[in-house]
């Protein structure tokens, strides 16, 4: 990692048991990313990532509106919206609010399949039912049409010979906490080239 580079910034909004947050918390804490967490904001009051927040000693924002996000953003010159496992909708108004210079999405999501396949609730579980050999996760700039925006990264595995959705799921998520932050740190320390890919926006890290 680029130690001279600044310590980026990152707000993380989840709904859930917040095993991705807990992944992060782990990669700031070794070295292999380069940020600090500002806040916590969820959904679920009595949900797991809050105790993970109040065990890490980080700030927690209940139910946050977009408006109060925007302004922690701005105040705090937040550098990305990091979702993790966060269910609700985000409007056009809100990420637009937060782009950067270049417009480029500040909000960045991670995904349970390899889209744009399996999009929605339970792409596990889709991928599983569809008999695919090969899932995985993606992580992703979020635009307003859900599970759509660019494509930061991917990581895949085999899942032919797995039994179960919780089979899936385990091997899912152990991907994905090493694919989250090795991308946030690469994405956030502006490591990337974007280009213009027929009428998509395709960043690629540099
Ligand atoms: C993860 O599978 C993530 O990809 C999806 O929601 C789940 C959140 O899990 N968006 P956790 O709360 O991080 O454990």
């Amino acid at each position: 990692m680029n130690r001279t580079m600044k310590e980026k910034k990152i707000i993380v909004l989840t709904s859930g048991r917040g095993s991705n947050f807990r992944a992060l918390i782990q990669a700031i804490e070794l070295g292999k990313l380069n940020a600090t967490i500002h806040a916590l904001g969820t959904s679920t009051p009595g949900s797991g990532a809050v105790k993970i927040a109040n065990d890490a000693g980080i700030p927690v924002l209940i139910r946050p509106s977009e408006t109060e996000l925007t302004q922690f953003v701005r105040e705090n010159s937040v550098d990305a919206v990091v979702l993790a496992g966060y269910l609700k909708i985000l409007s056009r108004e809100f990420i637009d609010a937060l782009r950067d210079a270049r417009g480029v999405s500040r909000i960045v999501n991670i995904h349970p399949s390899l889209l744009p396949a399996f999009p929605g609730l339970n792409s596990y579980r889709q991928a599983f039912e569809h008999g695919v050999a090969i899932t995985g996760a993606t992580v992703h700039l979020v635009e307003p049409a859900v599970d759509s925006g660019p494509i930061l990264d991917q990581s895949s595995f085999r899942i032919d010979e797995m039994k179960s959705t919780e089979e899936v799921e385990s091997r899912g998520l152990e991907v994905e906490h090493s694919l989250y932050a090795s991308t946030l740190n690469w994405f956030m320390g502006g490591e990337y080239t974007i280009e213009k890919r027929g009428a998509r926006i395709h960043v690629a890290r540099s």
